[in-house]
């Protein structure tokens, strides 16, 4: 059995701050930014959990499917670090919605809600499940340096949302790994074991922006043309592309190598930075809640994050 995704949700926390804002902190500046990134503002959490605004747009997803919390057979969290270390944030999530299925934390990076989409598809395809809840929330801002202006001027918090349930939208996915540490990680913290003798390394995140843009661009263009190829389709029965919102360079890259039309290419970075796993499905709840998107149109959506990993999927709409 297949899925359609029947609702969208989205929310953030509600402090944001502007490039400008941040050139006041460390020595950067607004054209640097969004020259290089297309990157405006971000949202940034100060008094929210990261279970805050991933439950609220949870919320928001089951109104816009009409589904009740208990109608629930699975919720899969995607996110690199949730509040707690244990329970997971899809448990928390749970509580606050007040569902009764399992539920549990995928961490694939940037990539988690097509690694999500791929797991609920199997669910799907056992006959496991008819409702199945996926909620990428990242809080990014608790990983950055904040001293380090390199990285803490592209990245953004946020949660994005989907209900899914049987039909036949998936029409082809793709996910991979690569099993790399570089170019882009952050350490866990290793606690206060006396007996450990592994030296505590600053536990924020690194990355070697040249390497994981030329791996972007690259893995991006490759997985796009396989999904549509695999679908059945051709680049131009594309309606709408979701890329994964890291870079609007990287965007730009990746489209220049294919014929899909440039309108095509959905973004909103300039708002929210990246918010890693949940930037696709901010985007797509943006073009749901817009009423951008209709029955039959087909999506694209592309992305890649630490691991290295890398996921796309072909959906009808
Ligand atoms: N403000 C001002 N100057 C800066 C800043 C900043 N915020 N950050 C770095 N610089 C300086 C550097 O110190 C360097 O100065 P120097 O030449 O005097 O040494 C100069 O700007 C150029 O730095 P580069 O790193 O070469 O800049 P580049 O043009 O490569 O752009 C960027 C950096 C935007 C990160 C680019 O490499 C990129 O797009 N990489 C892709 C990575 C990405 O988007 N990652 C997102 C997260 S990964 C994910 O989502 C999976």
């Amino acid at each position: 059995m297949n899925f359609s995704i029947i609702g969208t949700g989205s929310a953030f926390p509600s402090c944001t701050k502007t490039n400008e804002e941040l050139s006041l902190l460390i020595d950067t500046s607004d054209e640097w930014i969004s020259t290089r990134t297309g990157i405006k503002s971000r949202h940034i959490s100060t008094t929210e959990t990261l279970c805050d605004f991933a439950a609220e747009a949870a919320a928001r997803a089951l109104k816009d499917a009409s589904t009740a919390p208990e109608e629930l057979d699975l919720i899969i969290c995607s996110t690199a670090r949730g509040d707690h270390i244990t329970p997971s944030l899809a448990c928390e999530i749970q509580q606050r919605l007040g569902a009764v299925c399992p539920a549990f934390d995928l961490n694939a990076a940037c990539t988690g809600f097509v690694y999500a989409l791929d797991v609920a598809f199997s669910y799907f395809s056992a006959n496991r499940a008819k409702k199945i809840l996926i909620v990428s929330a990242e809080a990014m801002s608790r990983l950055l340096d904040w001293q380090d202006r390199s990285t803490c001027v592209l990245f953004g918090d946020g949660a994005g949302a989907a209900v899914l349930a049987p039909g036949d939208s998936l029409l082809s996915i793709k996910i991979g790994a690569k099993g790399e540490i570089d170019p882009l990680y952050a350490e866990n913290t290793l606690g206060n074991c006396p007996y450990s003798q592994i030296r505590q390394v600053d536990p924020y995140l690194k990355m070697s922006g040249k390497d994981v843009y030329k791996f972007a661009v690259a893995a991006m263009c490759g997985d796009l043309t396989q999904v549509i190829r695999e679908a059945g389709l051709t680049e131009e029965d594309v309606d709408f592309v979701l890329p994964h919102q890291a870079n609007l360079r990287i965007i730009d890259a990746a489209r220049s190598k294919l014929t899909i039309a440039p309108e095509k290419y959905r973004h909103n970075i300039e708002r929210f930075g990246n918010t890693s796993s949940a930037s696709i499905p901010i985007l797509l709840d943006e073009l749901n809640r817009a009423g951008e998107l209709h029955d039959g149109n087909i999506l694209a959506l592309t992305a890649f994050g630490g691991g290295m990993t890398t996921g796309a999927c072909i959906l009808r709409w």
